[in-house]
C-alpha cells in the first residue's frame, strides 16, 4: 500500500508579486516533495491559495486607491501564472475569499466557541486619533516587547519571529501618519491558547523527526508560557465574525488563513466529484500532513494551528513542518519595500524555470540562511547545469544517435547486466568476482554507484533533505563524465564498435537514472530527457524506478537541455536591485 500525503504550503499574501525568498522558503521544497511522492505512486494532495485578507492587502489597496478585492484578485491571477511557469504543481491553489473558505472558517470558529476554547472580552485597542480608526496588525508599529528591535508590527516581530498583540508594542505609532495612538474599548474574541500549552508541549516533544531549528524554537516558545490571543479584528475586509453584535468586525487573517489547509481540501474534494474525499487526508491518521513554510511562520504552524485542531478534534495534526530559513540577495537581507528582491515574474519573463529551481535546490536555506547572487546563479548554471549535467547528456545522446542509427545500442553483456541494473536489491560487485562476470571494475562501480545514489536520493527526499538529494545526483553526473572520459567511446568506436556501445549503454543507463532522480527538482528538462531517451508518457506515470533503456529503443533527436548564460546579465540584473519598482 502506498502512502497518503497532504502537503499544505504557506498561503502567500496577495499584496505583491512573489520573490525568490518565497520560492526557496516554501514553494519549491513543497513541489519537489510532491513530485517525488507522486512518482513513487503515493497519493498526494498539495494545496494552498492566496491569502486575500488582512492589513497587508488593505494597506496596499489604500496606497493605490483601489479596493482590497481588486488588489488581491490581481495578484492571485499573477500567482497562478507564476506557478504554471515555474512548474509548482498544486492540486489546488485557491484563495481565502471564497464562500467555501468563509463557511469552513466560521464553522471552526463556532465549534471552538461552543467548546469554550474561544471567549469574548472587551479590550482596549490602539486607535489613531488622526486617521480615526483602530490600528490593527500592520497599521501599527513600535518596539518589540520580546527582543526590543524597532520596526515590529502589531501582529508580529520579524526579527525574533514572535507573534505580538498590538497593545503590547512599546512606543507604538500609527504606521500611516506616525501619530501616537489612544486606546479605545472594543469587544473581541480570544483563542484560549493557554489551555493547550501542556498538550502542545507533550506533542511537540515527540516530534523528534522535525528539523532542529523548528523543534527548538517551538519548544522554547512553549516553555515561555502561552498567552491567549485575540482572533478578531476591527476591520471590514475579511471573513465576518459569525456572532450578533460583531457586525463590522472580521476574523483575524491568520486565524482563518491556516484553516485554508482544510477548506482547500474540501474545495478540491467537491470539484473532484467526490465531496467526501477530503476526509481520508484529514481524518485517516495514516495520512502524513506536511506544512512547508518560511521560518517567520513557524509558531502559527507548530503552536496556534495545532491548538485549533486539537480544540476542534478529529483532524490530523501536522506530521512535519519543514520550515526553511531565509534567502539573502547579494549578501543582504531581502526587503520588498526597498526592492531588494528578485521578483519571480521578472525572472520568469527572462529565463527558463529549471536553472532557478536548480540553484535554489542546491543552495536551499534548509538549516541556515543562504545567498542568491546573479554571479553564483550564472556560475552554477554554466559550470554545473550546462557543463556537468547538460554536457554529459548531450554528448552521450548525440553520439549514440549518430553512431547507432538513432537507437539504444546493445551491451555485449546485456543478459547479465540487465539482471543487475534495475534491481536495487542485488549487488553487482560481489557477484562479479564470485561468478566471474566479464564486466570490468569501473563499469561495475558505475552501476553500483548509480544504484546507491538512486537509493540515497529517495531516502533524502523522503526526509525533506533536498539539498543533499540533489548533491548526490550531481555527483553521479560528474562521475559519469569521468567514466566516459576513461572509456572514450568516441575514440575507440573505429577500432571496437562493441566496446563503444558498451560504455554508451552504461552511460544511457545512468542518464536514465538521472532523469528520474532529478525530476522532482528539474521537471521540465527531465521530461524532455525522458523523451530523448525514447520513453513514452510522463516520468510520474513511469514511476520511481531505475529504468535502463531497452536496447533497440528509438531515441528522439537530441537537443541541448540547458543553455549557457552570458556574463553580461550579472551587471544588468544587479543594477535592477534597489531601484524603484513599478
Ligand atoms: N500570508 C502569510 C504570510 O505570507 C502566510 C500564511 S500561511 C497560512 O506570511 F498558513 F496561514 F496560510
Ligand atoms: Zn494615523
Amino acid at each position: 500500500m502506498g502512502e497518503r500525503i497532504l502537503i499544505g504550503v504557506a498561503w502567500p499574501y496577495a499584496d505583491g508579486p512573489l520573490h525568490l525568498g518565497h520560492i526557496a522558503g516554501a514553494y519549491l521544497p513543497a513541489d519537489i516533495f510532491a513530485r517525488y511522492h507522486r512518482t513513487k505512486g503515493n497519493e498526494v494532495l498539495m494545496v494552498s491559495g492566496s491569502d486575500m485578507h488582512g492589513t497587508p492587502i488593505t494597506i496596499k489597496a489604500e496606497r493605490e486607491g483601489k479596493k482590497p478585492s481588486e488588489i488581491a484578485t490581481q495578484y492571485h491571477q499573477q500567482f497562478l501564472d507564476s506557478w504554471q511557469k515555474l512548474g509548482i504543481s498544486f492540486d489546488l491553489f485557491t484563495d481565502t475569499d471564497t464562500a467555501n473558505h468563509a463557511e469552513v472558517s466560521q464553522d471552526i470558529f463556532l465549534a471552538l466557541l461552543n467548546k469554550g476554547y474561544i471567549y469574548k472580552a472587551t479590550v482596549s485597542q490602539p486607535f489613531c486619533p488622526n486617521c480615526r480608526r483602530f490600528l490593527t496588525d500592520r497599521y501599527i508599529e513600535g518596539t518589540c516587547p520580546y527582543c526590543y528591535s524597532s520596526g515590529a508590527r502589531g501582529d508580529q516581530c520579524d526579527d525574533c519571529g514572535k507573534p505580538i498583540n498590538a497593545a503590547e508594542l512599546i512606543d507604538p505609532k500609527c504606521s500611516f501618519c506616525g501619530a501616537t495612538p489612544r486606546f479605545k474599548d472594543s469587544a473581541h474574541f480570544f483563542l484560549r491558547l493557554s489551555a493547550f500549552r501542556d498538550r502542545l508541549l507533550d506533542w511537540v516533544k515527540q516530534q523528534t523527526h522535525w528539523r532542529q531549528n523548528v523543534l527548538n524554537f517551538t519548544i522554547s516558545y512553549l516553555e515561555g508560557g502561552l498567552k491567549d490571543r485575540a482572533i478578531t479584528r476591527d476591520i471590514s475586509w475579511g471573513i465576518p465574525v459569525p456572532v450578533d453584535g460583531f457586525e463590522g468586525k472580521c476574523l483575524y487573517v491568520w486565524f482563518e488563513a491556516v484553516i485554508g489547509y482544510l477548506s482547500a481540501a474540501k474545495e478540491w474534494a467537491k470539484s473532484s466529484g467526490d465531496e467526501e474525499k477530503w476526509r481520508c487526508f484529514w481524518q485517516d491518521n495514516t495520512t502524513k500532513v506536511y506544512n512547508f513554510i518560511g521560518k517567520d511562520n513557524i509558531i502559527f504552524h507548530t503552536v496556534i494551528w495545532p491548538a485549533m485542531l486539537m480544540g476542534y478534534g478529529n483532524l490530523n495534526l501536522p506530521y512535519d513542518v519543514p520550515s526553511n530559513e531565509f534567502l539573502t540577495i547579494e549578501g543582504r537581507k531581502l526587503s520588498t519595500s526597498r526592492n531588494w528582491a528578485v521578483w519571480l515574474p521578472d525572472y520568469l519573463s527572462r529565463y527558463a524555470p529549471d536553472p532557478l529551481r536548480y540553484f535554489l535546490s542546491i543552495n536551499m536555506p534548509e538549516t541556515g540562511d543562504t545567498d542568491f547572487s546573479w554571479r553564483e546563479f550564472l556560475r552554477r548554471n554554466n559550470n554545473e547545469l550546462v557543463a556537468t549535467y547538460g554536457n554529459l547528456v548531450h554528448r552521450v545522446l548525440t553520439f549514440t544517435y549518430r553512431s547507432f542509427n538513432g537507437c539504444v545500442p546493445t551491451h555485449s553483456n546485456y543478459d547479465v547486466l540487465c539482471k543487475y541494473m534495475d534491481d536495487l536489491s542485488v549487488d553487482i560487485s560481489v557477484d562479479m568476482y564470485k561468478l566471474n562476470l566479464s564486466i570490468d571494475e569501473s563499469t561495475a562501480n558505475m552501476i553500483e554507484d548509480t544504484k546507491e545514489d538512486f537509493r540515497s536520493v529517495g531516502m533524502n527526499l523522503s526526509k525533506c533533505q533536498f539539498k543533499q538529494a540533489i548533491m548526490w545526483a550531481m555527483q553521479l553526473a560528474q562521475e559519469t563524465n569521468q567514466y566516459l572520459d576513461k572509456k572514450s567511446p568516441w575514440k575507440i568506436i573505429k577500432e571496437d564498435r562493441q566496446a563503444a556501445a558498451d560504455s554508451l549503454y552504461v552511460a544511457l543507463y545512468v542518464i536514465s537514472c538521472l532523469k528520474t532522480i532529478l525530476y522532482p527538482f528539474l521537471p521540465f528538462s527531465s521530461q524532455r530527457l525522458h523523451r530523448f531517451l525514447g520513453f513514452k508518457g510522463s516520468i510520474e506515470d513511469g514511476g520511481w524506478q531505475l529504468q535502463s533503456p531497452p536496447p533497440g529503443q528509438g531515441l528522439s533527436p537530441p537537443q541541448p537541455l540547458f543553455s549557457k548564460l552570458d556574463e553580461g546579465l550579472i551587471e544588468e540584473e544587479t543594477s535592477r536591485l534597489g531601484q524603484d519598482h513599478c
